[in-house]
């Protein structure tokens, strides 16, 4: 259960697998991991990695339970909760890695490092799945609406120019970035930085309510798919 070389056969991480092994061996011993947006529970598999012999911990986090009846293991726990709310809450120990692969769009991701950056570690990294718009469908329809992916979102919240991701380092921060089956992104985070401020109130009254709407969409859609195994999300 341990190594996650052995156990991940498929996953729609694709090629990323290895290198995504590869960071969490390089975050060490006694880490506290969190993995939003379980599902059938491939990237907690991943996080929990070596986990007995590193000491590390891992929290899963999804808005539904159906998921992921299938990880026993003594270092992981559960929490069904929406990403936004599971982050208000939260008033555990700093994380040293957190993944966050939920519903892919921009101002869902942007809503959750509003809410999920503050808790991670300087020095830790946040994992975003799906973070190459090129390889992502486009044009995702919740509720009737289009929806812009998650790729901008990001690139908006850290204040990045430019229109895609690229390997970069800053004072604040660095971003390694991957293309293809749909694209993964790392950024380690080298201060304290506030990007939340960065960005205008009246901004953030927007994301926040597009993201309510979205949610709110969503919320109807996963419980027709799941047959009403979905936590009530609560609004901003
Ligand atoms: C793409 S899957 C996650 C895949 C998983 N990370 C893996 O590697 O196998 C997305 C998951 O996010 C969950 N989800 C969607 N929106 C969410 C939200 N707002 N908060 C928490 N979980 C959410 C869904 O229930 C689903 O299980």
């Amino acid at each position: 259960m341990d190594n996650a070389r052995d156990i991940i056969f498929y996953s729609d991480l694709g090629k990323h697998i290895p290198r995504f092994i590869e960071v969490i061996e390089g975050l060490g011993k006694d880490n506290l991991l969190i993995d939003i947006g379980v599902d059938a529970g491939h990237s907690s598999r991943i996080l929990l990695h070596n986990a007995t012999k590193s000491n590390n911990r891992v929290i899963g986090v999804d808005a539904s339970d159906k998921v992921v009846d299938n990880i026993k293991h003594p270092n992981y726990s559960f929490i069904i909760s929406d990403s936004v709310t599971a982050g208000k809450n939260y008033d555990g120990n700093k994380a040293d890695f957190i993944f966050i692969d939920t519903t892919h769009i921009h101002e869902q991701v942007m809503a959750e490092l509003y809410f999920l950056w503050d808790h991670l570690e300087v020095g830790g990294v946040m994992g975003f799945h799906d973070s190459d718009a090129a390889s992502y469908p486009p044009n995702q329809h919740f509720g009737g609406n289009e929806w812009a992916p998650v790729e901008p979102g990001i690139l908006e919240f850290f204040g990045l120019k430019g229109k895609v991701l690229k390997n970069q380092t800053n004072k604040n921060i660095s971003v390694e970035h991957h293309t293809g089956d749909y694209g993964i992104t790392f950024i380690t985070k080298k201060t304290d930085k506030d990007f939340k401020a960065d960005i205008s109130r009246n901004r953030w009254e927007e994301i926040f309510s597009a993201r309510d709407s979205l949610v709110q969409a969503e919320m109807r859609e996963m419980k027709n798919h799941f047959g009403g195994m979905v936590v009530e999300f609560d609004l901003i």
